[in-house]
């Protein structure tokens, strides 16, 4: 199987002045491209049919090669979502999510103060995640190119707070980078997540 860059749905300059054009860029062409090869090389090497995604949510399956897979499936995987985590259009969580936001938070505004709490305690290269947890929603973090789906989570959005992220628009004021990436958070994708997940869950597909 060989793996294939997932086209960005949107232009690089989309999300200046909060996210330059020169970060996208890097971000996507340079750093995103590079782990799609990366992970092709080593899924050449064991000729894995399946996708990034399924590698990660299988991982115990591959004891020899399991670093590299959660270094380079994990990038993939978390990156398509980081980009896909972005948009310019304004959109809301569904009443569906909204119901699970309200019960495991309390309210959208204090999932949205948990979140930025978490990220504010991410120390070196990681991401944070809204994730499926059990029958509730949890806010996670992870380091290096981890993946929530190792872990049995279901993500549907990504935090990318790699420095390479943010380092050319906000040096070292991450927190700022954070809340522009919380202003350009794409509900719609997560909406469309969360249905995907709980129906395969609930079919006992995942
Ligand atoms: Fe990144």
């Amino acid at each position: 199987m060989k793996y294939e860059v997932k086209p960005l749905g949107y232009s690089y300059s989309e999300f200046e002045p909060l996210i330059s054009e020169e970060t996208i860029i890097t971000h996507y062409d340079k750093l995103y491209r590079g782990y799609v090869a990366s992970l092709n090389k080593v899924v050449s090497s064991i000729n894995y049919d399946i996708s990034a995604n399924e590698l990660l949510m299988s991982i115990q399956n591959y004891p020899i090669k399991r670093n590299d897979i959660i270094r380079y499936a994990g990038g993939v995987s978390n990156h398509e979502l980081y980009f896909d985590s972005l948009t310019n259009k304004k959109t809301y969580p569904s009443k569906f999510l909204l119901d699970a936001i309200e019960c495991s938070f309390g309210s959208f505004n204090q999932m949205i103060d948990y979140i930025i709490t978490v990220t504010k305690s991410v120390f070196g290269s990681g991401y944070v995640f809204l994730v499926i947890e059990g029958e509730g929603l949890a806010v996670i973090k992870t380091i290096n190119q981890n993946s929530p789906l190792i872990y049995g989570f279901y993500p549907l959005l990504a935090i990318d707070l790699w420095e390479h992220s943010y380092f050319l628009d906000y040096v070292n004021r991450r927190d700022e980078y954070v809340k522009s990436v919380i202003k350009l958070l794409n509900w719609d994708n997560a909406n469309d997540l969360f249905i995907r997940y709980k129906r395969e869950i609930r079919n006992g597909i995942l």
